[in-house]
């Protein structure tokens, strides 16, 4: 193999069309993998880069719910608005396809019925969670229960938010239908499973070993704790009517599982992007010569990492995946991105408040990539770094040397006279740059290749500030010529480079210098190779502002906004608890509820948040233990109206028999409130 690859064929995770992208997927996902496709496509390599909408799967059922719409309805909506965030933000793609388009269908019903066919999957009829009220079975996310592995007690059924492990929807500890809240039952269902068992020792060699130098740590870790934890066969199918009919007899009322199409979205779109293009998609997916690269979020390296490889491997004509440089997440304000919480800065929403500045948040997002841990977004960062950098360094060096380009010569490129010593040294720095932001980019180093980046604007400023043309024009016009042309290389320089990371820029610039009157299209290796880009006599284009500096209100926006999230997540947080399950009226009635009135109080004694109370209930005084000590002191309540529940079973607390229950709820900040009848009525009183 030569140096370089043949070609690239490089995806983005396919995005689940059931909400709008936010910076986080921007931040861990696209931007990664957009500056990675447009630095290849400079270098001119051949590139594919390929994604689209992940539209099956019960995440979007249980939307169209919701909303009550239909799921089709749901996934066309939200299709389009991705869509045009990624096109908004200069994602670069050849191809953004969507799993509902026919060709795609086509392709993953073939894949799985070829491997059906050559007796790779393992066929078996298998009790799964069934609720009984909604009559349905309950995969993936219609389940939630406890972790058994983390505890994490709101797991879903096929993966763990908090520890990230992937499992099965029976694996759960205490498992509740998030349809109905009822406890699901076990049912028998056929099922086809993937036997990854069997590829254990295969993925071992293959990653394990064989990868253990170039893939990023975090990603090695999950793959190594996967397959040390001994992997099992996984169901490619679930029991559910929206998706991708499993294509064998027997199999009504079945689709595949949206893991087992969805990366089987990657091949779909490349072959859909190569009958438009008149090209042939097989090399991209079948030459060894072609790397195939991954670009996803950490909650995403199991199935790129252990189970899609494991399906192309047993396919048995396709190559593996090069690398899979997973990043981990990125935080708002230092709290998870959240949609159910809408904390999140959503892309339509950050264009309509900071119209044309997308490469200000591409940069910023690729300054704080969580590229090996979690990071955090915050809006003063972010007005930090347009401000201090953008504006200040990139913009400023830009600035001065097209004004003055324009001041001096008419915007014409002048003449050089002889190099000094600096002017060389500058020049010859000047061109290490290509080979040094590409070393980084090689190794999915996305911060320090954009750091690096900055170096250009910064070698810039300060070869103007310590050459002062602005003096020497006064004095030696021979001299000045000469600064105005090697700092007009720089520019022309950075206006390549910076092409990938902020490509808007890259695009206004290139304006500014009049790129199109130049002869030759200036790629990666033309600014390394040479530093006589822009020649004597080349007229650049109008000066312009290429940033402009973000002011306090703005932050404030940003952050009023988020305040409102966080007001409206906690007065909802209270009534977010799912309906239980019904019951009779019968059920009801077997509740004797009375009006009381709490007559004493008394701390119990070395418990903090019990009180020993004496309650009126019209019928008896009784002594009930509450746990209210925590919002209420004993004189406080004495004489407080109630709700009790009288017929609750006895039962001792801290040795203290208690008789019954007061009915309490609690406000938006915690503290517990009463229950009582809003008009004076006597103890006694029934409640029905
Ligand atoms: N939709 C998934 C998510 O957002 C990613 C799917 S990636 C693919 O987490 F490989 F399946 F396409
Ligand atoms: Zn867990």
């Amino acid at each position: 193999m030569s140096k370089f690859p043949k070609r690239y064929t490089i995806t983005a995770a396919l995005p689940y069309t059931n909400g709008p992208v936010h910076i986080g997927h921007l931040a861990g996902v696209y931007v990664p993998a957009d500056i990675y496709a447009r630095y290849q496509r400079l270098q001119e390599r051949d590139v594919v880069f390929i994604c689209g909408s992940d539209e099956h799967g019960v995440p979007i059922t249980i939307k169209a719910k919701k909303e009550g719409i239909t799921p089709q309805e749901v996934v066309d909506k939200y299709h389009s608005i991705i869509k045009k965030s990624f096109d908004d933000f200069g994602i670069s793609f050849d191809n953004y396809s969507r799993t509902s388009a026919k060709i795609h269908h086509d392709t993953a019903s073939a894949f799985f019925k070829k491997l059906y066919e050559e007796g790779k999957f393992i066929e078996e009829i298998t009790e799964q969670l069934y609720d009984e009220e909604a009559q349905q079975f309950l995969a993936d996310r219609f389940v939630t229960g406890t972790c058994p592995k983390c505890g994490n007690e709101e797991s879903y059924g096929d993966q763990c938010e908090r520890c990230g492990t992937s499992h099965n929807a029976t694996d759960l500890i205490n498992p509740k239908s998030t349809i109905s809240g009822s406890k699901p039952v076990l049912k028998e269902t056929k099922h086809w499973f993937l036997p990854l068992d069997q590829y254990e020792s295969w993925l071992k060699e293959w990653i394990v070993v064989g990868h253990k130098n170039d893939w990023k740590t975090n990603v090695l870790g999950q793959c190594k704790s996967w397959i040390d934890d001994g992997l099992r066969p996984r169901a490619v199918t679930r029991d559910l009517d929206w998706g991708i009919p499993v294509p064998v007899d027997g199999a009504d009322g079945k689709v595949l599982y949206v893991w087992f199409d969805a990366p089987i979205g990657y091949i779909s779109a490349t072959k859909e992007w190569a009958e438009r293009e008149g090209k042939d998609w097989e090399p991209y997916w079948k030459d060894e010569e072609s790397k195939l690269l991954h670009f996803i979020g950490k909650d995403n390296i199991v199935f790129h990492c252990i189970i899609f490889p494991s399906m192309l491997k047993a396919e048995g004509s396709y190559i593996l995946p090069n690398n899979v440089p997973a990043n981990e997440f990125l935080n708002l304000e230092g709290n998870k991105i959240s949609t159910s919480k809408n904390w999140a800065v959503w892309l339509h929403e950050y264009l309509q408040e900071f119209p044309n500045q997308q490469d200000v948040l591409r940069y910023v997002l690729t300054a704080n990539a969580p590229e090996t841990k979690d990071n955090d977004f915050t809006w003063a960062d972010f007005q930090a770094r347009n401000n201090n950098e953008l504006v200040a360094i990139f913009g400023n060096f830009i600035n001065r040397v097209t004004v003055l380009t324009h001041k001096y010569y008419n915007g014409e490129v002048p003449s050089s006279g002889v190099l000094s010593e600096t002017d060389e040294r500058t020049l010859q720095e000047l061109k290490t740059y290509p080979e040094v932001i590409a070393s980084s980019l090689e190794k999915y180093r996305f911060r320090e290749a954009q750091a690096e980046l900055m170096n250009v604007a910064r070698l810039g400023n300060k070869y103007l500030a310590d050459e002062e043309p602005w003096k020497t024009i006064k004095t030696d016009e021979e001299r000045t010529g000469t600064i105005m042309y090697v700092a007009l290389q720089i520019a022309t320089t950075l206006a390549v480079l910076c092409e990938p990371f902020l490509p808007f820029t890259s695009k206004k610039l290139k304006g500014l210098l009049n790129f199109s009157d130049l002869k030759e299209n200036l790629q990666w290796n033309t600014v390394s190779n040479n530093s006589n880009l822009l020649p004597t006599g080349h007229v650049c284009g109008e000066s312009e502002l290429l940033f402009s500096k973000i002011e306090d209100e703005q932050i404030q926006q940003q952050l009023d906004k988020l305040e409102a999230s966080k007001k409206a997540n906690k007065a909802m947080s209270t009534s977010l608890t799912p309906q239980k399950e019904t019951i009779s009226y019968d059920d009801f009635s077997k509740m004797d509820l009375r009006v009381g009135t709490i007559v004493e109080a008394e701390k119990m004694p070395k418990a903090n948040k019990l009180l020993v109370l004496k309650v009126d209930t019209g019928l008896d005084v009784r002594t009930i233990v509450s746990g209210i000590a925590e919002s209420f002191s004993p004189e406080e309540i004495v004489g407080k109206k109630v709700t009790v529940l009288v017929n609750l079973a006895p039962r001792a607390l801290r040795g203290v028999e208690s008789e019954g229950m007061i009915l309490m709820t609690e406000n938006a900040e915690g503290k517990l409130v009463f229950l009582n009848p809003d008009e004076e009525v006597p103890n006694g009183n029934t409640i029905n």
